[in-house]
């Protein structure tokens, strides 16, 4: 799978969010980081079809996904989850993924196993942070899913949780045979998991890459860790 984002211009007013991005995400787990309101979750609004973008090409493996309207894309397998937490409290977690699996037409079966989730039966307001991310990740690989988009899946968690939510994580690639990108603002688990990252900055791609070469570059480290070349 590879995912080819060429041009892309989303306005809101006078910002450019997004200002002439060109990245392609090629198969595997894809880091996607940048500071605070560098456009990441700007670009999943996009990939995922609640942000029209001013110009620009997305295609996955030919298939022009701006020309489907958001639900053709989920059924065609594009996957998302939230900054935002979006599970349902009231409901047990087998219920929450049933809820997705019935709006996309798709099956649920292991999944909440696979997500490392052991009690279906629990209502999602009694799980505990890392859990009911497990949950949401499980919500996002419903069906038949090609490209899932994290945006920010660890956030709040602690270091352990963190890679105890990554362990699953870089095992859907492969299960799935989906491409997965990750936002993640933890760059020592980027370096850890993901083969490949983008960086995003002001709504320009930065590099992209070999995740090693990716953190090592000057250019990176000047934007994103706050650090001047040396
Ligand atoms: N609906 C909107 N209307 C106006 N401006 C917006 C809107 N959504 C995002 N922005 C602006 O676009 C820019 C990019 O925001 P975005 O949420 O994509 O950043 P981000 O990289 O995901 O940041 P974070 O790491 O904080 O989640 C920011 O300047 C933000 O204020
Ligand atoms: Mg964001």
């Amino acid at each position: 799978m590879r995912l080819l984002v060429e041009d892309l211009l989303v306005r809101f007013g006078g910002v450019r969010p997004l200002d002439g991005v060109t990245v392609a995400f090629d198969s595997g787990l894809c880091g996607l980081i940048g500071p605070n309101g560098a456009g990441k979750t700007t670009l999943f609004n996009v990939l995922s079809g609640f942000v029209r973008p001013v110009s620009g090409r997305v295609t996955a493996d030919g298939t022009n996904l701006l020309a489907l309207p958001p639900h053709r894309r989920a059924r065609w397998g594009l996957r998302r989850t939230f900054q935002q937490e979006q599970v349902v409290t009231e409901l047990s977690a087998a219920d929450n993924l049933r809820l997705a699996a019935d709006h996309l037409g798709g099956r649920d079966a292991g999944l909440l196993d696979f997500c490392g989730l052991d009690d279906p039966r629990r209502p999602a307001g009694e799980l505990t942070l890392l859990e009911r991310r497990r949950l949401e990740l499980a919500r996002a690989l419903v069906g038949t899913p090609r490209i899932v988009l994290l945006d920010e899946p660890a956030a709040g968690l602690s270091d352990a949780e963190s890679r105890a939510l990554a362990e699953v994580v870089v095992a859907v690639p492969d299960k799935f045979d989906a491409l997965v990108v990750l936002i993640e603002h933890d760059v020592a688990l980027v370096g850890e998991v993901c083969a490949t990252t983008a960086v995003l900055d002001f709504g320009r791609l930065i590099t992209s890459g070999p995740t090693a070469d990716v953190l090592a570059d000057e250019r990176v480290r000047a934007a994103y860790l706050g650090e001047g070349p040396s």
